[in-house]
């Protein structure tokens, strides 16, 4: 990455340039904005208060992209997508300044002028100078309003148009999450509005390896404001600071890992089994390796004498009559899939200090594994990640539903071949980190409805959701996760178990 400042003439403001060169990054290479700011803040000598006015700016312009081209398309004659990339760039984060922030409006303008005057040279200032004095009018004139500035329909009559504007998501997006809520109309603008909060880092204390209390104490020695999470037995929350700085982190004995996908992992390690043992427990997509890795720790720690899944020890409620000697089989091993090398290699390092857990390169679909052989199944499948936009500032505008089209078809025929692999009296946890129902629902009721084998188990009974309240997680019998009432991913998890009878 080439990472010294552009320069054509003048001087940018360092704050702002730097955010200019993400979104340049982002609109011209696809780059991934939450690697490159950190990276670039790394880099460059910024003062914290520019570090976080970058930061500001960058994931708050590539968050309401679609809001300021709205904007910007109210005071040009031409389309927003004409104008030349990076003088729309430099625009866009001009108007984010007028619209979002507390720059007074003079300087949001000269100083977006300069920016362009500096990266582009002298041949558009004129053009930005004029649109941005436009946006400083229109923002004056309507106090900033948004549903005012951009004509939003009223919510009662068209809900997704008027949530769409406010909320700053695209129409396809404002659906998928209306729809999974059941028509909450304020629940989604909840769930959207969360989008657009950052999200905390949540660590996993691995269990066995470090307890969530010697974690928080490890982060307070360490100078980090920590505490423990509320969903997961096992999160950790941190305030600020870097996760790298903790020795358990360097080690492997915790991990970053959202909340939600640590429930997930649970709730699978978390079904009483049924029926003989096998000990194999298959990961199927497991790269980079964050929920192998977490049910590797359950798997060691549930063969160690007196140890058990929940902390307090002991299997969870309901578990110990039906599984064979109470606890996981004796030689209970894990095998973790995934078919990108590099991926592959991240699951290997997550995985290190677990013995009997082993990564192989290969495609779900055809497991090297013999069918009706596995005691538990991961199937955490590829997907549109549309749970996670608020790690993700620019995904929302990346996305499509034509990304929905290719992906539901593979997420089927994972599932298909997660249910081949358990034996009778083995369950399967289907996972995304997506609340779209053709990657959810629609997924699991095509595949389960193909098959007499399967019954699908009420996933909100698992003990690992027993302190959620239990209407925040769906109508069953699979569970949904969201930001705005658990804090985490909105994970998706359904509970497949092959027939023994
Ligand atoms: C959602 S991620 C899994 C996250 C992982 N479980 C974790 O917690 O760290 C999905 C993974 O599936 C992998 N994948 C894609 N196609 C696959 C296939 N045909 N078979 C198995 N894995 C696949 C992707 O490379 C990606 O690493």
């Amino acid at each position: 990455m080439n990472t010294s400042a552009p320069r054509r003439g003048g001087a940018a403001d360092p704050a702002r340039l730097l955010a200019w060169e993400v979104l340049r990054a982002v609109d011209e290479r696809g780059a991934y904005a939450n690697l490159m700011l950190p990276a670039l803040l790394n880099r460059r000598r910024l003062s914290p208060r520019d570090r976080g006015f970058a930061t500001e700016l960058t994931y708050g312009s590539l968050r309401a992209q679609g809001t300021l081209d709205g904007v910007l398309g109210t005071v040009t004659s031409r389309p927003v997508d004409t104008v030349d990339p990076p003088v729309r760039d430099a625009l866009r984060l001009g108007t984010y300044q007028l619209l979002s922030t507390r720059v007074p409006a003079r300087a949001a303008v000269a100083s977006t002028v300069e920016l362009v005057r500096a990266t582009c040279g002298e041949r558009p200032v004129r053009f930005a100078n004029a649109v941005l004095r436009r946006v400083a009018a229109r923002v004056e004139e309507t106090a900033g309003d948004v549903a005012v500035l951009l004509s939003a329909p009223d919510v009662s009559v068209d809900p997704v148009g008027h949530l769409s504007v406010v909320s700053a998501h695209p129409r396809w997006i404002v659906e998928v999450v209306l729809e999974a809520l059941d028509g909450d109309v304020a629940g989604a603008q909840a769930a959207l509005a969360a989008n657009d909060e950052r999200p905390g880092v949540h660590l996993v204390a691995r269990p066995g390896r470090i307890g969530a209390d010697e974690l928080v104490a490890q982060a307070a020695a360490a100078g980090l404001q920590a505490h423990r999470g509320a969903c997961s037995p096992y999160a950790v929350h941190l305030d600020g600071g870097d996760p790298g700085a903790l020795t358990a982190v360097v080690a492997g004995d915790a991990a970053v890992q959202d909340e939600g996908s640590q429930l997930m992992a649970l709730a699978l390690a978390a079904v009483p089994m049924v029926g003989r043992s096998s000990g194999l427990t298959v990961d199927l997509c497991a790269g980079p390796g964050g929920k192998a890795a977490l049910l590797a720790a359950v798997l060691a720690t549930e063969q160690s004498p007196g140890a058990g899944l929940l902390p307090g020890g002991g299997p969870p409620a309901g578990a110990a009559e039906s599984l064979p000697g109470g606890g996981a089989a004796a030689g209970a091993r894990l095998l973790a899939l995934e078919p990108r090398a590099a991926r592959a290699g991240l699951v290997a390092a997550s995985l290190a200090g677990f013995p009997a857990a082993h990564v192989v390169r290969a495609d779900g679909r055809v497991p090297p594994v013999r069918p009706g052989t596995a005691d538990r199944v991961l199937v955490d499948v590829p997907c549109s990640g549309l749970g996670a936009l608020r790690r993700r500032p620019e995904a929302r505008w990346r996305r499509t539903p034509a990304d929905i089209a290719v992906l539901a078809p593979l997420q089927r025929q994972l599932l298909v071949s997660a249910l081949d692999l358990v034996r009778p009296g083995g369950v399967v946890a289907y996972v995304t980190c997506s609340p779209h129902r053709e990657e959810t629902s629609e997924v699991v009721s095509a595949v389960v409805g193909q098959r007499a084998d399967v019954v699908t188990l009420d996933a909100r009974r698992s003990p690992i959701f027993a302190d959620l309240p239990a209407d925040s997680l769906g109508s069953g019998p699979f569970v949904q996760l969201w930001p705005h009432l658990h804090g985490t991913d909105a994970m998706f998890l359904a509970l497949l178990r092959r027939r023994s009878d």
